[in-house]
């Protein structure tokens, strides 16, 4: 288990959950193609994790390809999926050694066959790993996920809960995330975990993704430190 060194006091978050925007917009820049924006977004989000577990966090999730990117140019996509099929064994590998789950959320009946097997073997491997997990978001869409888990609701028969229903969605068995950031600017959740965000605090960085730092997810992780998270409640129930 890792160590909270930077913040006294206050929350810690558990789970992490990450939108990694801006890499296009970091390559384009510097004149970069797109794909090397991807590969270089990559490797930072590989460093954050380790940073992250390094600190206690216990779940990150990623937000690595939404149903929507899918409608990207066929040469993003195919690039995409080269860096996956080349990097993401070694890269994730990596972190998953130090006994990290790995999860793959969102319809991966779209990905091409051998990115599937892929994301199954991962799965297989460090499904005896406890306490910590990667949840890795692709061809991840929540309404999608959403219309799937009522789906699979109406198939069984029977009415939900809120506790139930959870358990019909792709995250199932994962506890909601305390913290989403967002990189590159933009200020929404572009169908990302709506119903697992529900009480998430949010935080929004104007860094492109390759930039953002192990010192930025520090400073994120510190202004949630700071948050009250009420969860409806009033600050005086909070107390007792
Ligand atoms: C957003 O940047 C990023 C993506 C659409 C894809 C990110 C996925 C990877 C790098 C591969 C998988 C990674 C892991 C860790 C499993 P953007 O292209 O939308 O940037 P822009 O808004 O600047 O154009």
């Amino acid at each position: 288990m890792g160590k909270n060194t930077i913040i006294e006091g206050g929350r810690f978050p558990k789970h992490i959950a990450i939108i990694m925007d801006g890499n296009g917009r970091w390559a384009k820049r510097r004149l970069l193609p797109r794909s090397v924006g991807h590969k270089h977004g990559m490797e930072r989000m590989i460093g954050l994790m380790e940073r992250a577990f390094e600190l206690g966090v216990e779940y990150i999730t990623v937000y690595a390809l939404s149903t929507e990117n899918l409608k990207r140019p066929k040469e993003e996509i195919d690039g995409l999926f080269n860096l996956m099929r080349n990097h993401f064994r070694e890269y994730i590998g990596r972190v998953c050694a130090k006994g990290v789950r790995l999860r793959a959320i969102g319809d991966t009946s779209l990905l091409p066959e051998d990115l599937q097997q892929i994301l199954k073997d991962s799965e297989a491997e460090t499904a005896k790993y406890e306490g910590k997990g990667i949840n890795v978001a692709v061809c991840y869409g929540a309404r999608d996920e959403i219309v799937h888990a009522v789906n699979r609701a109406i198939e069984k028969g029977e009415k939900v809960t809120e506790e139930s229903f959870a358990n019909l969605l792709y995250t199932e068995g994962i506890p909601d995330p305390d913290l989403i950031i967002r990189t590159g600017k933009e200020v929404r959740l572009s169908n990302f975990l709506l119903y697992q965000a529900a009480y998430s605090e949010l935080y929004f960085s104007k860094k492109m993704f390759p930039e953002f730092s192990d010192r930025d997810l520090d400073k994120a992780i510190k202004e949630f430190s700071k948050r009250t998270r009420r969860f409806g409640k009033t600050d005086d129930q909070l107390k007792k």
